[in-house]
């Protein structure tokens, strides 16, 4: 396998676990690097349904280093819990890896992201309630802290120092809260160090360059559409989920990726506020949740459901970098007689039609999707597993959206089982 970067194409929880899964298989380390625990990934192996939220869904296999990158912001206390949940699955985390560089999210930033989204009115994103964008918005700011910094007591006072008053002042004049004591931080912190010890690489480097020659897989988190600088800007994640994002999350530099798998559903989910030109409010979109069993992992919310948005798929073959796409839930249209696929959007005001993505997303609420409409195929497609036995219909259907994304489909799945997929060519 060459080294693989796998990313959302669509607004999150397209399968990208299920892809990481199965590709981990041929990978010697694994690299989550970006996002936190807003992400909700979901793996069925065996038999068994494994959700994880900031753990490389590539840990099952018990070959492959798991590494969360510098990119990532991780809660403690949600960290704690995933990986005693999985414990008591029988995951080991031999293999689990966490750079000194990557981020933490405080009790503080989960409080301020709760009361942000409670008092932004009409400008509420829905957020996870994860303390997401708080804890980016301290990095950016340079006011956050690392993993490295609880394990050195000087540097984590000094810093609090610089940190503690500032911080205070925000919390207590701006949201009312109350402000916290440097012992009660670094109180928490030892507990954090602990919490961490048995993970934290501080030899990285070394790490990273014994496998530089080696198969590398990067596990994207969120979406494309979710990503900060082009995704439904304010309705987004406070990080790159782009396939550029892994050279700046993980640690390695562009050079080693080799390739970037988009996946995308066969049609499109969005949990949260914020833009959604293919949404179907109907009936349509209540039978895609149901047979999808789209509920967010993370907050249990029913996910937005509509029809597949070529647009949105161009744009995020672009920005992206997407050089093969991974289409999932094509069973989900077992059933269906006919399937819409969005090829284009029309303004209402003035008719002018878009096949390029427009980016300002406050017109998004003029327009309106222009169709193509296929046949459906009537017949199960979860137990098939070679691309010459799927029925003319799924073939056409899987053509037609190779052909307006402009990349190549490399596989399909049909089902949330490892098995249930097929490789159109090798990946
Ligand atoms: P992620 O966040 O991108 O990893 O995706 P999620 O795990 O949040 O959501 C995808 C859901 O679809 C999970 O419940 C998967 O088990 C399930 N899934 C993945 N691929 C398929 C597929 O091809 N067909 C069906 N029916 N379910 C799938
Ligand atoms: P995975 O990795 C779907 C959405 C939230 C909200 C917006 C901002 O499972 O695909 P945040 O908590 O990140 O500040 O919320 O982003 N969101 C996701 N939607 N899948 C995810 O992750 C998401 N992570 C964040 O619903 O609209
Ligand atoms: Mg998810």
């Amino acid at each position: 396998m060459k080294n693989t970067v796998v990313i959302g194409a669509q607004w999150g929880d397209e399968g990208k676990a299920k892809i990481t899964d199965l590709l981990a298989e041929h990978a010697d380390i694994i690299m989550r690097y970006q996002g936190g625990c807003n992400a909700g990934h979901t793996v069925v192996a065996g038999g068994k349904t494994y959700k994880f939220h900031m753990i490389p869904s590539g840990i099952l296999y018990d070959k492959a280093i798991c590494f969360i990158g510098a990119g990532t912001v991780i809660h403690p206390e949600s960290f704690e819990r995933e990986l005693n949940e999985l414990k008591s699955e029988g995951v080991n985390f031999r293999n689990l890896k966490i750079s000194p560089l990557a981020s933490i999210t405080m009790p503080y930033h989960i409080e301020i992201d709760g009361y942000t989204e409670a008092h932004a009115g009409k400008g509420k994103i829905g957020t996870t309630k994860k303390g997401i964008g708080p804890t980016y918005s301290d990095k950016y700011a340079r006011i956050g802290l690392k993993i490295q910094d609880l394990y050195s007591y000087e540097a984590l006072s000094e810093k609090l120092d610089i940190i503690l008053p500032l911080k205070n002042k925000i919390l207590k004049n701006v949201y009312g809260f109350e402000p916290y004591t440097k012992e009660c931080i670094i109180s928490l912190c030892e507990k954090y160090a602990e919490l961490f010890k048995p993970y934290v690489c501080f030899d990285w480097q070394d790490l990273l360059n014994r496998y530089k020659d080696r198969t590398i897989l990067f596990e994207g988190a969120q979406g494309v559409m979710l990503d900060v600088d082009y995704g439904t800007y304010p309705f987004v994640t406070s990080s790159s989920p782009i396939g550029g994002g892994a050279a700046v999350g993980s640690g390695y530099g562009p050079s080693v990726i080799n390739e970037v798998v988009g996946v995308s559903k066969a049609y499109v989910t969005r949990v949260g506020e914020g833009p959604f030109v293919t949404e179907l409010t109907d009936e349509i979109g209540g039978k895609i949740r149901d047979i999808g069993h789209e509920f967010g992992v993370t907050t249990g919310r029913p996910r937005r459901c509509g029809w597949f948005d070529a647009v949105i798929m161009r744009y995020a073959v672009l920005v992206g970098g997407i050089t093969k796409v991974a289409l999932t839930k094509i069973d989900v249209f077992d059933d269906f007689d006919e399937i819409k696929i969005c090829t284009a959007y029309k303004d209402c005001r003035n008719d002018k039609v878009y096949t390029s993505y427009p980016t300002d997303v406050f017109i998004h609420k003029y327009l309106e999707p222009i169709y193509e409409t296929m046949p459906g195929w009537k017949t199960s497609l979860s137990d098939i597993r070679r691309y010459e036995d799927l029925p003319e219909n799924a073939k056409k259907y899987i053509a037609k959206v190779e052909d307006l994304i402009g990349a190549p489909i490399g596989i399909i799945s049909v089902g949330p089982d490892r098995e249930q997929t097929i490789f159109a060519d090798s990946i």
